[in-house]
């Protein structure tokens, strides 16, 4: 027997529900407020020259995939002069095109032929850190200690009688310490310069004024070129707490709670704000309503919501909702607490399932044995996910993210279902994670895998010559865009649909409130104007309330009014 979703169903009076959010009725409706921002990682996009590094000519002809997805904008993770050393987040010249990607002309075209499809282009802009390639910080290590050239870096003399060992205790992101000594233009051991992320990325000094000027340059050049605005890299660390104290919390500084001081000292400091109210100023001197999305990994959410106060940023990712493990309690806890920091301060929330960084959610919801974490990669040794389960949790959780008020990110390929390469072979991987941690993390390339595009060619059709940067699975015909095209139950044909409607019902710019509690603790319902949105978390089935079924997870799911597990729909309120 079915338990009941609503038992008897309530009929749906205002005054039943619990009201979380109502607060943007009365408010613009800028599109940022409820935009679906499409993430981009460039060299796994398309690659129409052939080189099998996915390029910009091959983003603009993937441009048309896009518009039928009905996506605002395009983020694209950098395409910029870069050695590559971590995929692009290595920047050797912030206003130039890497050569793998194309040309300015190319990116020329691209956002021309956004502009005819409506979608705009984010780019990614990546202050905290730049290439050891970088002109400044080559002149820098060619300048002496205390001069103009290495105040633009974080230079220190490093600690122990002789100076050889690392000024203090901080580690990289990528394993190993933060730190790297240089060899003097004399020929001797010199100073220390920090590096939260690989060695080959050198931290800018954001004390000093002669670094914001540099910046403000790099947002004009963009923003002249028509980009509809910045991602922001890092945007938690560009200060560092003064004298750069020891720190015992972990690298990521993510948890800092429990640990002395509860602050990273690399992480979250003031000053942070002052450097995107300017950027911000920027941005609104230019026409059209460019915006700035930061990737701060700050907790808890009440302080994160200090990025996206009125005169500071548009968006923040939502790592929180990103990281919501499959069970319903915790998925409406962190909703509900989202909605409410981030109204707190008058932004919208974002909503985010995927990027390049982490295990894709398919792989994530179908690991039943449960995986440490989400960013050190899957590799052939561990428990392999079940694929099934996996995407069944993932449709489902998509459809009920749509239907959240407020901006989403999608990251590429999760429109196809695309779990993650776990059987990926060592000698193919390259993110910096596996090499600075002796493969004892594994890193992200198994998020990174080309796109499937057709099935039945060389490379599901993602090069012209078949070539690819990392292998893709050899199960992958099946989740090619063009097979899915033409499948009405796909999952590219799911999120077209819901994206539609999404969008005619305005999910985005609506409001949320909970379904009356009920005695399911594995289901999650929420209302958004006359539409109920119900994943069923939990083990058994659930008989859902009388309405019009607008679209399910499943072809079948709702279609007897009961809901199944691993399923969601949504529902027009009779
Ligand atoms: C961000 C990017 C990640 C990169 C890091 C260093 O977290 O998303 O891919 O490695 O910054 O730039």
């Amino acid at each position: 027997m079915p338990s009941s979703l609503a038992a008897p169903p309530a009929p749906l009076p205002g005054a039943s529900l619990v009201p979380v959010h109502d607060a943007w009725a009365e408010r613009d409706r800028h599109w940022w407020r409820s935009s679906v921002i499409y993430q981009i990682y460039p060299r796994s996009f398309r690659d129409l020259r052939g080189d099998g590094i996915g390029d910009l000519p091959g983003i603009t002809a993937g441009l048309p995939a896009l518009a039928e997805l009905d996506v605002d904008a395009v983020w694209l993770s950098p395409f910029f002069k870069s050695p590559q050393k971590d995929a692009g987040y290595d920047v050797a010249d912030y206003c130039a095109v890497d050569p793998i990607f194309g040309t300015l002309e190319d990116f020329n075209a691209l956002t021309a032929e956004a502009a005819r499809h409506g979608i705009r282009v984010i780019v990614d802009l990546v202050p905290n850190h730049c290439s050891d390639q970088h002109a400044l910080f080559q002149a820098a290590l060619a300048a002496p200690a205390g001069s103009p050239a290495r105040e633009m870096f974080i230079f220190r003399d490093g600690r122990g009688e002789h100076g050889e060992l690392p000024p203090n205790n901080w580690q990289s992101h990528f394993g190993g310490s933060a730190w790297t000594r240089i060899t003097e233009p004399d020929g001797t051991p010199g100073q220390w310069y920090l590096h939260l992320f690989d060695s080959s990325q050198p931290d800018f000094n954001w004390d000093n004024p002669a670094v914001h000027d540099e910046f403000e340059r790099i947002l004009r050049f963009w923003l002249d070129r028509g980009v509809g605005g910045f991602r922001v890299d890092v945007a938690h660390a560009l200060i560092k707490k003064s004298g750069l104290p020891d720190w015992g919390g972990r690298a990521d500084g993510s948890s800092s709670e429990g640990f002395p001081g509860h602050e990273a000292p690399m992480f979250g400091q003031d000053g942070i704000h002052d450097i995107f109210r300017s950027w911000r100023q920027i941005l609104d001197s230019y026409d059209g309503e460019r915006v700035l999305c930061a990737e701060a990994t700050i907790d808890p959410l009440d302080r994160l919501a200090q990025w996206v106060r009125p005169d500071e940023m548009h968006q923040t990712f939502n790592f929180a909702y990103l990281h919501h493990p499959w069970n319903a309690w915790e998925l409406r806890r962190i909703i509900e607490s989202s909605l409410r920091a981030f109204d707190r301060v008058g932004a919208p929330t974002t909503w985010v399932l995927s990027n390049h960084d982490v295990v894709r959610h398919v792989s994530r919801f179908g690991m039943t044995s449960g995986h440490a974490r989400p960013g050190d990669g899957l590799g052939p040794a561990d428990p392999q996910p079940d694929y099934w389960l996996g995407l069944a949790r993932a449709r489902a959780a998509t459809l009920l993210m749509l239907a959240l008020p407020g901006g989403v990110y999608l990251y590429q390929g999760e429109e196809l279902g695309l779990p993650d390469h776990t059987t990926l072979d060592h000698d193919h991987r390259q993110d910096p994670t596996f090499h600075r941690t002796a493969g004892e993390r594994l890193g992200r390339d198994g998020c990174r895998v080309p796109l499937p595009w057709t099935a039945d060619a060389p490379a599901y059709g993602f090069s012209s010559s078949g070539a690819s940067w990392l292998p893709q699975p050899g199960d992958w015909a099946g989740l090619a865009r063009d097979r899915q095209a033409a499948d009405p139950g796909s999952t590219l044909n799911l999120y077209k649909a819901a994206l539609r409607l999404r969008r005619k019902l305005a999910l985005g710019h609506g409001t949320l409130a909970w379904w009356p509690e009920h005695d399911d603790a594995g289901v999650i319902a929420l209302v958004n104007g006359d539409v109920l949105a119900v994943m069923n978390m939990g083990g058994g089935p659930v008989q859902l309330p009388a309405g019009e079924l607008l679209l399910g997870s499943h072809p079948e799911a709702g279609r007897d009014g009961v809901l199944h597990p691993d399923t969601s729909v949504w529902l027009r309120l009779a």
